[in-house]
């Protein structure tokens, strides 16, 4: 028995905030839109705005989320929900304000402060949230997480709960256009890493395989030709699909080792979500192939860079090169090319294989993931 839940409503395609007006407008009178400095000067924001005109909604904007959010903003967020007597909320940008929506959604109708829900469900609804992805990356528009920094702990959390799943996704291509080649690459590897993670947990299912080989398939094709070249509109279009297709994957099935060891070097080293999670992806695979060989096979054959007729052995280590020759294309840096210090990273490893395998997403592997193996992962990624 599997259950499979998405956002009520999600749209698609070139001029999706047309067709989303009649639902934004059965939310409310007044919206907060919560969002970055870049993308608050830019046309998306220009045209949601225009929309939201068009169908006299009234809206705050909050452009605080400078970074990926921490607890500090989400408190700043709330207060301007509040003064500003907002009834909805609206994100825009890359999983950042969409993660951050959700949360200061989150906090307007559940007591007490952000940390208290680490780890825990959400109990109370709230209000609807309508997310706008500009990256193709978190599928975040698809989730029923939000991941906000404890500044004073120094960890990302984790929070979850069917309330946090957007009411309202409005994937328009078009929006991840202007995406820098850093952004995009960063964020597709995010999107290939939920895929591969979500098919490979052992909380997958039969629906989130099939969505799960459909984006596998569609980035392994499409991220290394957007690499190139950010102005290709039907590989920006096939990669929004992807990331939209595995941020329902992991809604469902969950992520596993290797988001569980990227939040940590996310939260300590402020590398960014993608990239982490990239510099983690083959050697966590590697590592985890051997109860999950059978379903790398499939991987390597679905995307054709094995045959019917090679053993699954043989397809599966093929399926893991091919993921290294993506993030080779995508020039994504060791930990050290990245620039951190390894005495630095070598005494933080025991904090952030504590705090791996605290998240809970390492024991979604099918193999069985120690701290120490997280430890030894840690080392041989640097
Ligand atoms: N909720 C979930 O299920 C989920 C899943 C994965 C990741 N996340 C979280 O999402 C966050 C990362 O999100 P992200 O990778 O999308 O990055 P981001 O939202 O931090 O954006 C990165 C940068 O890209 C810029 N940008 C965004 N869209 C742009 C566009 N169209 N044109 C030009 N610039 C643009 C932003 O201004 C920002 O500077 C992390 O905090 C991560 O933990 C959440
Ligand atoms: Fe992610």
């Amino acid at each position: 028995m599997a259950q499979f839940t998405v956002p009520t409503h999600i749209i698609t395609g070139k001029g999706a905030l047309d067709e989303a007006k009649a639902y934004i407008k059965s939310y409310g009178k007044k919206a907060l839109i919560v969002t970055g400095k870049h993308v608050v000067k830019s046309t998306m924001m220009q045209a949601l705005i225009e929309k939201l005109e068009d169908i006299e909604i009234e809206y705050n904007i909050f452009d605080g989320i400078t970074g990926e959010p921490t607890d500090c903003m989400i408190e700043e967020g709330i207060k301007v929900y509040h003064d500003n007597n907002c009834e909805f909320l609206i994100g825009i940008g890359g999983g950042s304000p969409l993660d951050a929506a959700k949360a200061i959604g989150a906090m307007i109708t559940n007591p007490g402060v952000i940390a208290d829900y680490n780890g825990k469900e959400i109990p109370n609804r709230i209000p609807p949230v309508v997310a706008i992805p500009t990256t193709a990356g978190t599928g975040s528009e698809a989730t029923k997480f939000t991941i906000i920094t404890d500044s004073k702990k120094d960890i990302k959390m984790l929070l979850k709960g069917d309330y946090l799943i957007p009411e309202l996704a409005i994937v328009d291509y078009e929006f991840g256009m202007t995406a820098p080649r850093s952004v995009t690459v960063a964020t597709g590897l995010d999107a290939l890493t939920h895929a591969v993670e979500a098919y490979t947990s052992k909380k997958a299912t039969v629906m989130s395989d099939t969505l799960a080989v459909s984006a596998i398939k569609r980035i392994v094709k499409y991220l290394p030709l957007v690499s190139q070249d950010g102005s290709n509109r039907e590989a920006r279009e096939e990669m929004a699909i992807a990331a939209l297709e595995a941020g329902i994957c992991i809604n469902n099935s969950s992520v596993t080792l290797v988001h569980g060891l990227s939040r940590p070097i996310g939260a300590l080293f402020h590398v960014p979500h993608g990239m982490s999670n990239a510099m983690l992806l083959t050697r966590c695979m590697a590592f985890a192939a051997p109860e999950v060989t059978d379903r790398l096979a499939i991987l390597a054959r679905e995307t054709k860079v094995a045959t019917l007729e090679e053993s699954d052995t043989i397809a599966a280590d093929k399926f893991i090169v091919k993921l290294e020759e993506i993030c080779k294309i995508c020039e994504i840096p060791t930990l050290s090319e990245y620039g951190i210090n390894q005495d630095t990273f070598d005494r933080a490893i025991e904090k952030m294989a504590t705090d791996a395998v605290a998240s809970g997403s390492p024991s979604n592997t099918r193999r069985v993931v120690t701290k120490e193996d997280c430890m030894k992962l840690y080392k041989e990624v640097y």
